[in-house]
Formats: structure tokens, sequence, C-alpha cells
């Protein structure tokens, strides 16, 4: 091989792995390990049992997880249903050797694991009364797993709230962080605010800002009444059927919060952040959860906060674990592939087909089912708006669409008032007649 040949090889190469890596974010400085973007394991561990909520972990997950892009895994774990309720507070070693089993798997796949203390309802409803439940359980994980490797990640409390406030949440998570510290000096430890981890909740947080192994993490279902529409935990659930277009306004609400948890951040010595949920309940539109899933994502990482989508493969899942494959759409949302772009249609009226990602360079298909709708002042379709010269019009309510880009088209709609005035000039005849008539008797 030349000198020439070799120089062109090492060139190519660096171009490519410029192309295909997105720069990652490093949490805490000095360490190898990167944490970018990650999915919850939501519904499993968290569950009163194992099960019950329909998802039980399996091998396979973890190794589909990394192939699919992923680099980090959160497990939220109901610790507190495993525990005794005395002094001193035993964990079951029957749960401790499950969790032991899905924390192997995971790391196995070199994936950065973060494992909680997740729905402990009672410490919500009773700060008091289970502090030292709470520290005790702490106590346990993390003599448990000191030996572990570094990147499996300890995360205090899911969305502390109630009577849980940020005040006495302040005091509880040091005394926890200190805990964990006599036996992990220097594991990665997240913590998020008060206020269910919510954005607004930073302001009441207070942190060592000293220990550089800390990570503030906040969680995001803005607009809740969009991501949480059919929620049945949620009382009452919000109205199924609104969507997420992503207008201008919709999209400040996003970027305007994400602002404030990066300005917090850099008020506090640059804590690094961590986005540890986000995500939409199946129950939206699936154009509307990838746009929003997509928007979120790109929006977290352009200000460098790594983040976790919620959740792996129950109600808002990424993964279909009865088909055993990725829900594509919600998956490229997360995980973009270079080659495809998402093709989104827009109607105030009837139903489109053919949305999605299409591979470069193919047509999609779009297709209205009804061109109009209703009585008297009905809804008619006039065009379609968004069409580019390579576009191609079959039929009234069919357009095919060339794939160069994201594209975005919308049915325009007109009134038509043909039928109501047909209604009122017959009306107006017969009613001239009738008069007519009446007269000439
Ligand atoms: C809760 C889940 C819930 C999700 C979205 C999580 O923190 O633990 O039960 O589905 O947030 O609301």
């Amino acid at each position: 091989m030349t000198k020439m040949e070799f120089s062109c090889i090492i060139l190519t190469l660096i171009m490519f792995l410029s192309l295909t890596c997105i720069s990652p974010m490093t949490i805490g400085k000095g360490t190898e390990h990167k944490m970018y973007r990650g999915i919850n394991l939501g519904n499993a561990l968290e569950a009163p049992k194992e099960g019950e909520w329909g998802v039980i972990i399996k091998d396979e997950y973890f190794r589909i997880i990394r192939e699919a892009g992923f680099d980090t895994v959160r497990i939220p774990i109901r610790w507190s249903a495993h525990a005794d309720d005395d002094p001193p507070y035993k964990i079951d070693d029957e749960f401790f050797k499950m969790v032991d089993w899905v924390v192997n798997k995971s790391l196995e796949q070199g994936l950065i694991t973060i494992i909680n203390i997740h729905h402990y309802e009672d410490i919500m409803q009773d700060p008091a009364g289970h502090k030292m439940r709470f520290l005790a359980l702490w106590s346990q994980i993390s003599e448990h797993y000191k030996d572990y490797p570094e990147n499996l990640y300890f995360e205090l409390l899911n969305e502390p709230h109630g009577r849980l406030t940020g005040k006495i949440w302040n005091e509880l998570l040091a005394e926890a962080i200190r805990i964990i510290r006599v036996t992990n000096p220097s594991r990665k430890i997240i913590v998020g605010p008060a206020n269910w981890n919510s954005i607004n909740g930073l302001d009441s947080l207070i942190i060592l800002e000293n220990d550089k192994n800390i990570i503030v993490t906040f969680h995001f279902y803005t607009p809740f009444e969009f991501t949480h529409q059919g929620a049945e935990w949620v009382h009452p659930p919000p109205p199924v059927g609104k969507k997420w277009l992503g207008t201008e306004t919709e999209r400040r609400q996003i970027t305007s919060l994400l602002d404030e948890a990066v300005k917090w951040s850099k008020e506090h010595g640059n804590i690094p952040l961590f986005l540890g949920e986000f995500g939409v309940y199946w129950k939206a539109d699936m154009d509307s959860r990838v746009r929003w899933t997509y928007f979120v994502a790109r929006e977290a990482e352009r200000r460098g906060i790594p983040w976790c989508y919620w959740e792996f493969c129950a109600g808002f899942g990424a993964y279909d674990p009865k088909e055993r494959k990725w829900r594509e759409p919600l998956l490229y949302a997360l995980i973009p592939n270079p080659n495809k772009h998402f093709v989104s249609a827009i109607t105030d009226y009837g139903n489109i087909t053919g949305t999605g990602w299409y591979d470069e360079g193919t047509y999609a298909t779009i297709k209205l089912d009804k061109t109009a709708m209703g009585f008297l002042v009905r809804n008619v379709l006039d065009h379609f708006e968004g069409l580019k010269s390579k576009d191609k019009i079959i039929d009234e309510r069919t357009v095919q669409i060339y794939v160069d880009g994201p594209k975005e088209i919308r049915a325009v709609w007109r009134k038509d008032c043909t039928q109501l005035m047909l209604i009122v000039i017959a009306a107006c005849i017969s009613i001239g007649m009738l008069l007519f008539m009446m007269k000439r008797r």
C-alpha cells in the first residue's frame, strides 16, 4: 500500500466516523462511560409484584436495546414492596437476586444501568415516618452493589411529591448521599427535584456542588394533556384526540422549559443534567407522538442533555413485545436513521394514511379517506399544501411525495355552501309559489 493510499483510507475513515458519531455528552470528567440515549424498562420491577403490570424482563431485551443504538437503561424498582416494615428493614434476598440478574444482563451488554427507588408511595404521604426505612434501603442497596462496575448508577427516588416537599427532600437526599458515599465514594448518583422531578421544582433543589459525581434529573411530559391523554391513572384522564403539530407556540413551550433547566445547571456549577423520563401514552395518534418525541429528544441533545425515553414495552412502549419488534415510527424518532425521513400529513377532517418514515429517494403515498364532509355547510378538500415539484397528484385525494428530506403536507379544506344555497332557493321558490297561489284565490 502506498503512502497516498494509506492516507486516503485514514481520511475516509475519519470522515465516516465524524458522520456517524454524533458527539455524545460525557457525564462527569475523567470517566469513559457516556450516557447519551437511553430507555426505561418501565412497568416491570416497579409494579407491586413483577409481572403484575404486564412486563417481565427478558434476557434478550438488553441486546435488542443496545443493538437499536441505546447506551443506557433505567430500571425503576419498587424496593419498598420487598423490604420488612420494621428495623432493620431487610430487603428480601430473593428480590435482590432478581435485581442482580437484571442488572448483570444489562451491564453485560455494556449498557449504563440506572437503578432507582420507584413508587415508594408511603414516603410521599409520611416522609418522617418512612425516613429511616428509606435510608436503610439505600444502605443495603449501596453495600450490595459497592463492587459493581462504575457504569451502574444509583438514582435516589422517583418523582418526590405530596408531603415530601422540597425542604424535607433536600435534608433526606443529603443523608442518603452521605450513606451511599461510605461504600460508593465515586459512583454516579442521580437526584431529581421535588414536585414530581419537574423542571419547575429545580429551584427548590439543594445539591452539594463539590461532589462531581452527582447528576440532576428531571422528567418531561409537557403538555401533560397531550402526553397523558386517556391515561387511566390520571384522575380524570385528559380527553383523547389532542394532537401535537409542532407549531411555533408548541415548540416554544418545550424549548423555554429546557432552557430553564440549562440555566439552572449553569447557575449551579454546570451540574450535569439528565432527562430521565419523557414520552407519550399510546392513546395519542402516532404521528403526533413521533413529532413530539423527535422534537424533545433533539432539543435535549442540542443542549447536551442525555435522555431516557419512557418506556420500552408497555403503554408508552417503543417496542412491541408481542410482535417482538420495534415500533419503527417511535424508534426512529428516538434514534434517527440518517437514510430515513419522516413524512407527516395534517388534516382537520377525515383520516390520512401513508405517513411515516421513508427511505431517502422513495415515494410516500398519502391518501385521504374523504374529500367532503358535513351537511348544508360542507367541508370540502381544496388542495394539498406543501407539495414540491417532484411530488405527484394521483387523484383528488391521493398524492405521492418524493422523499428527499423530512416532509410535511397539509390538506386545505374550504367551506362549501352549495347544499345550503340550493335548499334556501328551493324554500324561496316554494314560499313564492304559495304566496302567488294564495293571491290568485
Ligand atoms: C411513573 C409511571 C408513569 C409514568 C408516566 C412514571 O414515573 O412511575 O407509572 O406511567 O411516570 O406518567
